[in-house]
């Protein structure tokens, strides 16, 4: 095994559940009627292409009433706007495809997005903080603050006011936040992580962002769960030009049909944590790793590795 291979299964080495994923299995398939989407409108930035859209891919799948996706390229929301149409009808469900240009980190084109909604007596219920800004491999120092700080923008602040809206929305109905967070957060020390610790910093610091809205926030108001979505073949790991076929990556499904999952009360229990869409749903909600959550309020959340033990929540 070449040294670039080594690095590379290395991102899929974990240990919280025995049993992990690379494809779609019965419990998280949006088909299964425990996790019908029937009434909620899903709103996923960034749901153009990649994991946004495999996730908005599997909303439509457990028939949501409307998946709006959102995106900068015209061209890019209206072909999977489509290839989402095709999905409704294929899985005969009438989910209704809204597409929307806009840049998630200008203020007042998000500001026109949320009021449009408004105005048209739409209320979203569930958010998928997905849209992300990536680093190219050079140390922060080489970046420079103002590169380091638009990732923040994309990765943290622009979450932040998107949640702001979401969750101001008026009615009592309940809320369910989705954040596509990283596996990177908890390998910094990983030398293909390292090379761009300018994500790693902006990721945790939107997975953070979460953990402490979802302290002050309980979950039958608005559920918040961060994850790792696996690792899916994008346009990102195509330009890297990295000798791995799209087949060595994980099934697009199985992050798709993750994030509906942890929009249903069966996932109530990891509010305000962080997992991997890998781990065995049916392993973390029962037996050792559900007591550890339980009873840990530090397990699965970000803070300083060997300061926890003592400290209450
Ligand atoms: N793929 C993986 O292996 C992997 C692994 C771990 C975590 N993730 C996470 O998965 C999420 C999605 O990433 P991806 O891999 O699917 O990459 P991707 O295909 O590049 O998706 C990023 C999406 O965000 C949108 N976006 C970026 N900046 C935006 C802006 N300013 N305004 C509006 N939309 C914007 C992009 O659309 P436009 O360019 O058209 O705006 C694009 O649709 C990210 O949060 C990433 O951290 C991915």
């Amino acid at each position: 095994m070449s040294d670039f291979e080594q690095l590379f299964k290395q991102l899929y080495e974990t240990n919280i559940t025995k049993t992990t994923h690379r494809e779609p299995y019965p419990a998280i398939l949006p088909s299964r009627p425990e996790l019908n989407q029937a009434g909620r409108v899903v709103l996923v930035p960034g749901g153009g292409t990649g994991v946004g859209h495999a996730i908005a891919r599997s909303f439509v799948r457990a028939s949501a009433d409307t998946v709006l996706i959102v995106g900068r390229r015209p061209d890019v929301l209206a072909a999977a706007g489509s290839r989402l149409e095709q999905e409704a009808k294929a899985s005969g469900t009438n989910t209704k495809i809204v597409t929307r240009t806009c840049d998630v980190v200008n203020l007042t084109q998000v500001e026109a997005l949320w009021r449009d909604l408004a105005s048209q007596g739409i209320t979203v219920d569930v958010l998928v903080a997905n849209a992300a800004k990536f680093t190219e491999p050079k140390p922060i120092l080489e970046l420079g603050a103002d590169e380091v700080w638009s990732q923040f923008e994309v990765n943290a602040k622009s979450p932040l006011y998107f949640t702001e809206k979401f969750y101001s929305q008026p009615g009592e109905k309940q809320k369910f936040l989705v954040n596509v967070s990283t596996q990177a957060i908890h390998m910094t020390a990983h030398s293909g992580v390292a090379l761009r610790p300018a994500y790693t910093l902006s990721k945790m610091a939107g997975t953070l962002l979460f953990q402490l809205i979802a302290q002050n926030v309980p979950p039958d108001k608005m559920q918040v769960i961060s994850f790792h979505p696996g690792l899916i073949y994008n346009d990102g790991w195509k330009a890297m030009g990295l000798p791995l076929t799209p087949e060595q990556f994980d099934n697009d499904d199985l992050c798709g049909g993750f994030a509906v999952w942890a929009t249903t009360n069966e996932a109530e229990f990891l509010h305000g944590r962080f997992v991997w869409a890998a781990w065995d749903v049916g392993e973390l909600s029962t037996g050792e790793v559900r007591k550890r959550i339980d009873e840990d309020p530090y397990y699965l959340r970000a803070s300083i590795v060997g300061l926890n033990g003592g400290l209450q929540a």
